[in-house]
């Protein structure tokens, strides 16, 4: 395999995502209101004669080239980060898309690891993309996005929903992606915020081990739906209101399960009212809901923990706030905060210095953009 990028014939690029409102509830038939950040992870591809997979990252030079054969993938922990590309391969093979020949397959990605950017999203997304455009099959992007998310559920052992994926594989420079996680339905709204930014506050508590608590939660979200279909015909918990959910409070006797179900709910609306507030350029609303969902991911789901809320709360302080939430799954990773591009440098300051005092090691902080979803870079 060679190391030297120029040499390879194609070269793709898949994004990383942030969230700005519906958290924990892409498995839930939820909205949620994702884009594409213009961080992600670069893939350059050569075609072998062989039937042999080699994998290679910038980002994990010390595992070296990884080796795997197009006959017979499976999960293999000593193979790392390679088993989520494995997995998307061996995908498209049971979806009935057959590889031809084996590939070199050289990946680096610029999205910090563990930050709950959807780094793995992304490394799953670019080699998808990769698979349909090079051997022709003629799948849509919600398709690739589709069988990306069965590697993670299925081959990695994730259960997380479709919003990285999708974020990743349809993202559009400057837009956010409205999505409806029942039907797949989704519109382009413009992320205009006047003369504010949206800035990404890495706690740099990595979540790693997390997997089994979102599994928790996921388990406790689909225990629920079993107990409210006793009464109410409905596929997920976001079909319903608030208003009907607390008509139904019965069912639910545990009460931390009640809990999880009343974030999903309203974080459903309020991801629908967000979405409605923003394109009617109410910045300052749109902030109040940011807000109101950290809280509710605080308090009610529990997600965020000391570093994220610690975060959040200086940055509710800061001059030029517009709101600030936890963004992706919690426990750890990254919270936003929309605010005033004069305060930024001030935001970073102080919010960096309440955190570092607090809880004893650095915070980093980047202005994103909103970019494009996967592509082929010709
Ligand atoms: C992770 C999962 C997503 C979603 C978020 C929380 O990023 O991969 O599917 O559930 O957490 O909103």
């Amino acid at each position: 395999m060679l190391n030297t990028k120029e040499t390879y014939s194609n070269k793709y690029f898949a994004p990383g995502r942030i969230n700005l409102i519906g958290e924990h509830i892409d498995y839930s038939g939820g909205h949620v209101f994702p884009c594409a950040i213009t961080y992600g992870t670069y893939l350059w591809i050569n075609k072998r004669e062989d039937r042999q997979l080699h994998f290679f990252s910038e980002n994990f030079e010390d595992l070296g080239v990884i080796v795997s054969h197009l006959d017979g993938l499976v999960n293999d922990p000593k193979d790392d980060w390679a088993n989520y590309p494995k997995g998307v391969i061996k995908k498209f093979q049971e979806a009935g898309y057959e590889i031809p020949v084996g590939l070199d397959l050289y990946y680096m990605g610029n999205i910090p690891n563990g930050a709950g950017l959807s780094s793995s999203a992304s490394i799953e997304v670019v080699t998808a993309w990769m698979l349909n455009t090079l051997f022709n099959f003629g799948l849509s992007m919600v398709e690739c996005t589709l069988l990306s998310q069965k590697a993670e559920n299925q081959f990695v052992g994730v259960n997380s929903g479709i919003m990285d994926q999708f974020a990743s594989g349809l993202g559009q420079k400057d837009n956010a992606i409205l999505l409806n996680t029942n039907t797949l339905e989704y519109k382009y709204i413009p992320v205009e915020l006047d003369n504010h930014s949206i800035v990404i506050c890495n706690t740099n508590k990595r979540r790693g081990l997390n997997e089994s608590k979102y599994n928790d939660r996921r388990a406790q979200c689909e225990a629920a739906l079993v107990l409210l279909q006793k009464e109410v015909n409905i596929q997920a918990i976001c079909e319903l209101s608030f208003e009907q959910l607390e008509s139904l409070k019965h069912l639910i006797p545990d009460e931390e399960m009640y809990r999880r179900v009343k974030h999903a709910v309203t974080e459903n609306e309020r991801t629908l009212k967000a979405s409605q507030v923003l394109q009617e350029n109410n910045l300052a609303e749109f902030g109040r809901l940011m807000n109101q969902s950290h809280v509710s991911l605080r308090d009610d789901y529990e997600v965020t923990g000391i570093e994220l809320d610690t975060m959040v709360e200086s940055a509710w302080k800061q001059p030029g706030i517009i709101g600030a939430r936890v963004t992706g799954a919690g426990f750890g990773g990254c919270a936003i905060a929309i605010v005033e591009n004069d305060k930024i440098d001030d935001f970073i300051q102080n919010v960096g210095a309440d955190y570092l005092e607090k809880i004893g090691y650095q915070a980093d902080f980047y202005v994103a953009s909103v970019g494009a979803g996967a592509h082929e870079i010709l």
